[in-house]
């Protein structure tokens, strides 16, 4: 297998969040920097984002628009970023939840580089969010980023100590080639 650089190599998505790690307001920069300077179809940079660190205002208001099963993990994390994407106007090109998820995959490798983990979440209320964080018309919910420190895994409910516990599988490279 070829070596992959730590960054990616390090990377994975722990639900076993440290609940007492705090993200620092210079690392919550760093995050939204790296999604800021991600490419995007037309450099139209249509992802928007909002950034709640644990029990502030922001952070309340995407917990409680993500399913109960996972809110017992993601209450856990240092902070849950909404990720979205404009679905009308000029930054709209089509390529937005593309450019978006490229924009999180920055965010995901500037993570690993801090020290910091994350788990994103695509099960989630659109509606709810839009009117609790009081979107902008256009702007359509599409992903919540949750980030912090790893923390113990034996303190997870126990259906999700096994899953966080599991090996991790991918497909092999052959049958992911076309030609
Ligand atoms: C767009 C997206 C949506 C995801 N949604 C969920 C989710 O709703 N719940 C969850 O527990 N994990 C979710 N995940 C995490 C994936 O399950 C995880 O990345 C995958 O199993 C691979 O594991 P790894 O990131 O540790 O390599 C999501 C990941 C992505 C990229």
């Amino acid at each position: 297998m070829a070596h992959l650089t730590p960054l990616l190599a390090f990377r994975w998505s722990p639900r076993s969040f440290d609940p007492t790690a705090e993200l620092a307001p210079a690392e919550a920069s760093a995050l939204l920097e790296a999604a800021r300077w991600a490419p995007s179809a037309g450099n139209a940079q249509p992802w928007r984002f909002a950034l709640g660190r644990r029990d502030d205002e922001t952070w309340k208001r995407i917990l409680v628009n993500l399913p109960g099963r996972d809110q017992r993990w993601a209450a856990r994390a240092s902070a849950l970023v909404l990720g979205a994407h404009l679905t009308a106007g000029p930054g709209s090109t089509g390529h937005a939840p593309y450019d978006l998820g490229q924009a999180v995959a920055h965010l995901t490798v500037q993570a690993t580089a801090l020290g910091l983990h994350v788990r994103q979440l695509h099960d989630l209320h659109a509606a709810g969010l839009t009117a609790d964080l009081d979107l902008p018309v256009g702007v359509r919910p599409h992903v919540v980023v949750a980030v912090g420190q790893v923390g113990d895994p034996l303190s997870l409910p126990a259906d999700l100590l096994a899953s966080e516990t599991g090996l991790r599988r991918r497909r092999p490279l052959a049958e992911l080639l076309l030609a």
